[in-house]
């Protein structure tokens, strides 16, 4: 499973793109909004530091306003990947662009009839929200199994990034579930590679080795 850092913040993309581990970014309005940049100009830095796919979302809620920002933001850099909530007019850009080589994430996925309306509709990539899925009660975890289990049957590519990840066990649960890609927020990134065993074991070892070589 690849992992993607869902953050608008250049510092955190910097730190964790350098651990070697991290494939792509996913922006969204809320995001872009708290880092007080500007869309365009973070966008660019973010592809620029991560050589991989960064996603970039549009606000026009029609299909042409959807279809013109996309084609603005697609020229940013040949990394852009433009984010589009599955709605009915969402489905119609995500089918235009597909047809013009534009790479789209359909984002907000909630159910796998929209999931395979966005595979149908030509998009790369769907984003069902696990977290926002729990947050009502609902089976987050079970909408990417469900999901991947549809397109296993159906030979669809289009790429399933688990998103609105809130903790270690969701990346646990979408891995195990079939997801392609975990977007995960920087805290959470955090806490991924940690594990007291590890802390402990170094301090162990460091020790032993000290005591070893100090005669
Ligand atoms: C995904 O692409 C979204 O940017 C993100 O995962 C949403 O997460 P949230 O539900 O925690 O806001």
């Amino acid at each position: 499973m690849e992992f993607y850092l869902d953050t608008a913040e250049i510092e955190e993309i910097r730190e964790i793109a350098g651990w070697g581990v991290l494939s792509g970014v996913t922006t969204n309005p809320t995001l872009v909004a708290k880092s007080g940049r500007d869309l365009k100009e973070v966008v660019i830095e973010i592809a620029e530091i991560v050589k991989g796919p960064v996603s970039a979302e549009v606000i026009a809620t029609d299909t042409e306003g959807m279809v013109a920002e996309a084609r603005e933001l697609a020229r940013l850099s040949g990394h852009v990947v433009i984010k589009i909530p599955v709605t009915p007019e969402g489905l119609a850009a995500t089918r235009r662009l597909a047809e013009e080589g534009i790479p789209v994430n359909m984002t907000l996925v909630f159910s796998l009839p929209q999931a395979l309306l966005a595979a149908r509709a030509g998009a790369r990539y769907v984003s069902p929200f696990l977290g926002r899925i729990d947050d009502i009660g609902g089976d987050g975890v079970g909408l990417v199994r469900e999901i991947a289990e549809a397109f296993g049957i159906h030979g669809i590519e289009t790429k399933i990034i688990a998103a609105s990840i809130r903790q270690p066990r969701h990346v646990v649960e979408a891995a195990l579930a079939g997801a392609d890609i975990a977007t995960v927020p920087y805290k959470v990134m955090k806490q991924l590679v940690k594990h007291p065993l590890t802390d402990a074991g170094i301090a162990r070892f460091l020790e032993d080795w000290r005591r070893a070589h100090q005669g």
